[in-house]
C-alpha cells in the first residue's frame, strides 16, 4: 500500500520533518508534481489549519495557500479573530495532484483519493504530534476524512467542537502527544468552495465558512 511512514523521521522536530518530507516516495503523486508542500507556521502555533493538497501556484512556490484559496481564507482568518501568527497552515496531502489540460499548458486540480490520503497521513500525525495544537481546523472533505475518518462528512459535522482522535493508530500510554488525541476539531467547508460557489451563493458560503472559523476562535478565548 502507497504509504509515507518509512520516509518520516523518528524523533525528527518540524524542520527535519520538512526536509525529509522533500524526499517522500510513499505515493506516486511526487512524480508529477514540482515539490512537496510541507505545513507553514511557528512551532508554538495553537491552532492548525488543514486544507486538502497543494494547487498550482503552492506546487510551483511551495508554500500553502499561496493561491486564490489562500486569499479567501487570510481573509475570512482575520474576519473570525484568528491572529495568522498562532496558526500553523498545512495539508492532508502534501503534493499537487493535477491532469494536464488537453490543450495548452493549464494543470487541472484533481481529489486526492482515499489511498492518497492515508499514504500521506504520517505526515499530518508527525505535524500535529509535535505542535499539539489546542485547535485543529479541518478544511474541507478530504482534511475531514484524513483526521476523523473517512465516513465523516463536513456538511454534516461543521461549525462545532469535536473531540480530534490520534491520528497514530494505537496511541500511547499516557494519552499525550500522541499526534492530536486530546485536542479539538472543528470542521468548515473549503475555501476554494467560496470561489466555486455562483455569485449568488457565494457570500453565503463565505459567511458561512467564517462563521465556523468564529467557533475555532471561541475556543483559543
Ligand atoms: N488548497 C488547499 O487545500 N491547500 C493549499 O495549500 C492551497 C489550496
Ligand atoms: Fe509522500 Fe504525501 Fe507526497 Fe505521497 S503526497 S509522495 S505520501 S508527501
Amino acid at each position: 500500500a502507497y504509504d509515507a511512514s518509512p520516509f518520516v523521521p523518528s524523533g525528527a522536530g518540524l524542520d527535519a520533518l520538512r526536509k525529509a518530507a522533500a524526499d517522500c516516495k510513499g505515493c506516486p503523486l511526487f512524480r508529477e508534481a514540482t515539490q512537496t508542500v510541507f505545513g507553514a507556521g511557528e512551532p508554538s502555533a495553537r491552532v492548525v489549519l488543514v486544507g486538502e493538497q497543494p494547487g498550482d501556484q503552492e506546487d510551483r512556490r511551495g508554500r500553502p495557500f499561496v493561491g486564490p484559496a489562500g486569499g479567501v481564507l487570510m481573509r475570512a482568518l482575520d474576519e473570525s479573530g484568528i491572529d495568522p501568527a498562532d496558526a500553523y497552515i498545512t495539508n492532508a496531502v502534501k503534493h499537487f495532484k493535477f491532469e494536464q489540460a488537453v490543450r495548452g499548458k493549464r494543470r487541472i486540480h484533481k481529489a486526492p483519493g482515499l489511498r492518497e490520503i492515508g499514504a500521506c497521513r504520517p505526515w499530518l500525525a508527525a505535524e500535529l504530534r509535535l505542535l499539539d495544537p489546542e485547535v485543529v481546523v479541518a478544511l474541507g472533505a478530504t482534511a475531514g476524512k484524513s483526521l476523523m475518518g473517512s465516513s465523516f462528512r463536513v456538511s454534516h459535522e461543521r461549525g462545532v467542537a469535536l473531540p480530534l482522535p490520534s491520528l497514530n493508530g494505537g496511541g500511547d500510554e499516557d494519552g499525550e502527544g500522541n499526534g492530536g488525541g486530546g485536542g479539538l476539531l472543528v470542521a468548515t467547508i473549503h475555501p476554494s468552495a467560496v470561489l466555486r460557489s455562483d455569485a449568488a451563493a457565494r457570500e453565503e458560503a463565505y459567511a458561512g465558512l467564517v462563521s465556523d472559523l468564529r467557533v475555532a476562535a471561541r475556543l483559543l478565548d
